[in-house]
């Protein structure tokens, strides 16, 4: 029999009724909700491509099965900005062509907001402790570190999320 779990998905409320509690959270998203920007890359929690936040806490989202989630709010990139109005991570990503296939940086973001909102200022060793949960296989590395810096930087001066 159908269980249903309600939670809150950038930040609206939300349920879903499913037959296999066990579901994990990334496929509830993509495949219930359509908010496709959370990737499945190794559905083994190794690559962090399906990052999203859970009570503002960067989490692999293969990994959490959906019941574990109920009353919780979750953050998804599409929660982040919007073509028109970017979060400043976004728009640094796009000044820097911090990626390559881009099929990385969905995580990568969730995880730099997590990282951003506990540390508005990190340094670059920082940045890159944040980012070791999250793998990208085109090598953009350098850049992605410097797109963060330069997000934290500008959210410093007051560009707003
Ligand atoms: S798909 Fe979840 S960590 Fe790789
Ligand atoms: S940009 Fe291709 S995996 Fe990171």
């Amino acid at each position: 029999m159908a269980q249903t779990f309600e939670f809150t998905v950038n930040g609206k409320p939300v349920s879903v009724a499913l037959d296999n509690e066990e579901a994990p959270l990334l496929n509830v998203l993509r495949n219930e909700f359509g908010l496709m920007g959370t990737r499945f890359g190794c559905g083994l929690e190794q690559c962090g491509s399906c990052m999203v936040l859970i009570d503002g806490e960067p989490e692999k989202s293969c990994g959490r099965p959906t019941w574990a989630v109920a009353g919780k709010s979750i953050t998804t990139i599409e929660g982040l900005g919007t073509r028109e109005r970017r979060h400043p991570l976004q728009q640094a990503f796009l000044d820097e062509q911090a990626g390559q296939c881009g099929y990385c940086l969905s995580g990568i973001l969730i995880s730099a907001k997590a990282l951003l909102d506990r540390n508005p200022a990190p340094s670059r060793a920082e940045i890159a402790e944040a980012l070791d949960g999250n793998i990208c296989r085109c090598g953009a590395h350098n850049r992605i570190l410097r797109a963060v810096a330069k997000a934290a930087a500008a959210m410093q001066a007051g560009a707003s999320p």
